[in-house]
């Protein structure tokens, strides 16, 4: 998740501290290289950036010492191209007369790059934001003012992405929203752009926001916004913006759980684009299909997308690989592991030392060690042979929400690409996600008033929906500290049925295809007086049989499961807070965790 600043102010000045405050504001985002642009009255420009922390790179390279009149800054998580000095941000055109920098992704970054380096022009990197820079160059070069440029420009660069661009010799930067956020701030003398609020309320708390499909032109003392479809200016009220900052971080939600639960739709759309463009998933596709034996290893959350992960694979793929927890992994598996073996280790972090262990222990037996994570930079990403990140950006509140939909999105990826399968079945799935956000909410708050005081209850899945009634529980523990136990729904009956009586709150998650094996446990469940509470699709088998149904939007058989993760999250987060809890950070958690 990149971040990119602009600022443009009236005259030459010193502007390196201003970027390096702004740069320190995106940093939550996430990021592994940082770079500094300012544009001088003279005509030149000074470019610095290289691999590392803000403050280590700005001491370093002297960010502070930059002047100008117009200036941006960009911090740079990989995606396209490893991290490193030439593919960090902003970029230059070929002559050096433009210098720009983006945010997010250009999948057709490869096929682009060719085109510029046979039109003859200068590419240095394999950063898909240097994409950006000579998508304009190219109309620039053939005679377009810079707005004409843009527009032109961001018809042939596909995918969602924001950019900031500067031009020698002129006294405006311009920027263009595509799917990533883009924020215009208005100050005395000054005015600025950004990927989000945080880096411009310092300035200013008087904003435009910038919508996909727009151009902003920025002055020191005014901005223009332009329609990219026929370049007509827009008119748009200026907006006072009365958050405090530390809202601001939490993208006007209350909590950072939130705001990440209201984030997957957008990391989703995100992975999707990263993994279609990645040269990465053919090499880990084939090594995981060549395997003696397959094993998914992680903990907590990030086992249970190991879980849904296998039943995918099985699935889509008719290959069986064996989920497994990082220490059992050790016990059970350790003596047995070969060099003929894959062990795909999945972890957020890439730190928990469990998993750590787990995968000196393949390493020490010569076993493939492959990597599915979220922080990159992270020990998980540097040992593994091959990696595939998870492009959350930074989740910062302890309970994994976005950090395990996308995991599970990465295996139905890689089960779809193992089994020769057509991917497109997933571009569905971030508008799902959407829908099922608004759907939810309303029906979460009608549950929460009776369920808030219960301390025991149980969620039961079963085949693709088992992890998901596993991962549903923890979730509903971590946050409210209440004991919930998950479980696949036919073993309720072999013990744990026991536990039921008058109003006692069972969860079913009901997968499409499983309805009547479900709604068997319900009525297990409700003749012994026990509340049901089924989330699935609407079916009037639920409907008739359970007490309630927290409905989900139609999705089929594959995605239901990754829809049906949302209204626990939703229920843990609502009645944490209902129980006078803080779900971001739940007392006696880490969210890494590098001890035994
Ligand atoms: C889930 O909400 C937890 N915070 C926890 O179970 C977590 O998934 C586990 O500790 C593993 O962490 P990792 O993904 O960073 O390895």
């Amino acid at each position: 998740m990149c971040g990119i600043f602009g600022i443009v102010v009236e005259q030459e000045q010193p502007l390196g501290e201003i970027l390096v405050q702004a740069g320190k504001r995106l940093s939550y985002r996430g990021y592994d290289s940082v770079g500094c642009a300012t544009l001088h009255e003279d005509g030149s420009i000074d470019l610095r950036k290289d691999v590392g922390k803000v403050d280590e790179v700005a001491e370093r390279l002297r960010f502070f010492e930059m002047t100008g009149r117009r200036g941006m800054v960009q911090l740079r998580w990989a995606t396209f191209g490893t991290p490193s000095q030439v593919n960090a941000q902003p970029h230059f055109d070929s002559d050096g007369d433009l210098v720009g920098a983006h945010n997010g992704n250009v999948v057709n970054n490869v096929e682009l790059r060719q085109q510029f380096i046979a039109q003859g022009m200068t590419v240095r990197s394999t950063n898909d934001g240097e994409s950006c820079v000579h998508a304009v160059e190219r109309y620039v070069d053939q005679g377009y003012d810079m707005v004409g440029a843009i527009r032109r420009a961001c018809h042939d660069l596909e995918g969602d992405y924001a950019f900031v661009i500067g031009r020698v010799g002129e006294d405006r930067l311009y920027a263009l929203k595509k799917g990533s956020g883009l924020v215009v701030g208005l100050g005395e003398g000054s005015s600025c752009v950004s990927s989000d609020l945080p880096s411009i309320l310092p300035f200013t708390r008087r904003i435009l926001r910038v919508q996909d499909g727009e151009i902003v032109v920025l002055w020191a003392d005014r901005v223009e916004l332009r329609r990219v479809e026929d370049g007509g200016v827009i008119e748009r009220e200026v907006e006072t913006v009365a958050e405090s900052m530390e809202v601001a971080e939490k993208g006007g939600y209350p909590h950072f759980m939130l705001k990440e639960i209201h984030e997957q739709p957008g990391v989703v759309r995100e992975l999707l684009n990263l993994f279609e463009a990645s040269a990465h998933v053919a090499p880990m596709v084939e090594r995981m299909a060549k395997a003696r034996h397959l094993y998914l290893v992680g903990c907590g959350t990030s086992y249970h997308a190991c879980m849904l992960g296998s039943v995918y694979m099985a699935r889509l793929a008719g290959r069986a690989a064996i989920p497994i927890l990082a220490p059992q992994f050790i016990a059970q598996y350790g003596p047995a592991l070969g060099e003929d073996d894959v062990g795909l280790f999945v972890s957020q972090s890439g730190e928990t030392k469990d998993v750590l262990n787990a995968l000196e222990v393949a390493q020490e037996r010569g076993t493939h060690v492959l990597g599915l994570v979220n922080v990159l930079g992270s020990t998980l990403m540097n040992v593994s042979e091959c990696y595939l990140p998870l492009a959350c950006g930074y989740e910062i509140s302890v309970p994994a929400t976005k950090t395990f939909t996308n995991q599970v999105v990465a295996f139905l990826y890689l089960a779809l690409r193992m089994g020769g399968r057509d991917t497109a079945i997933l571009a569905r799935l971030p508008g799902l996600l959407e829908e099922t956000l608004d759907l939810i909410e309303p029906q979460a708050a009608a549950l929460e008033a009776n369920l808030a005081d219960r301390d025991d209850l149980y969620c039961l899945g079963y085949g693709l929906t088992y992890p998901i009634a596993l991962e549903g529980a923890l979730k509903l523990k971590e946050v409210t500290y209440a004991h919930c136990e998950g479980m696949l729904s036919t073993e309720f009956k072999h013990g744990p049925l026991s536990a039921v009586h008058q109003g006692y709150p069972v969860i079913f998650v009901a997968g499409p295809e499983d309805v009547p094996l479900i709604v068997s446990g319900v009525n297990e469940t409700t003749c012994r007086g026990g509340w049901a509470i089924a989330i699935g699709e609407e079916d009037d088998r639920l409907r008739n049989n359970a007490h309630d149904l927290i409905r989900l939007p139609e999705a089929g058989p594959l995605l239901s499961p990754i829809l049906a993760t949302l209204p626990l999250q939703v229920l843990s987060y609502r009645l944490s807070l209902a129980r006078g809890y803080d779900p971001d950070f739940p007392r006696n958690l880490s969210k890494t965790l590098t001890v035994d």
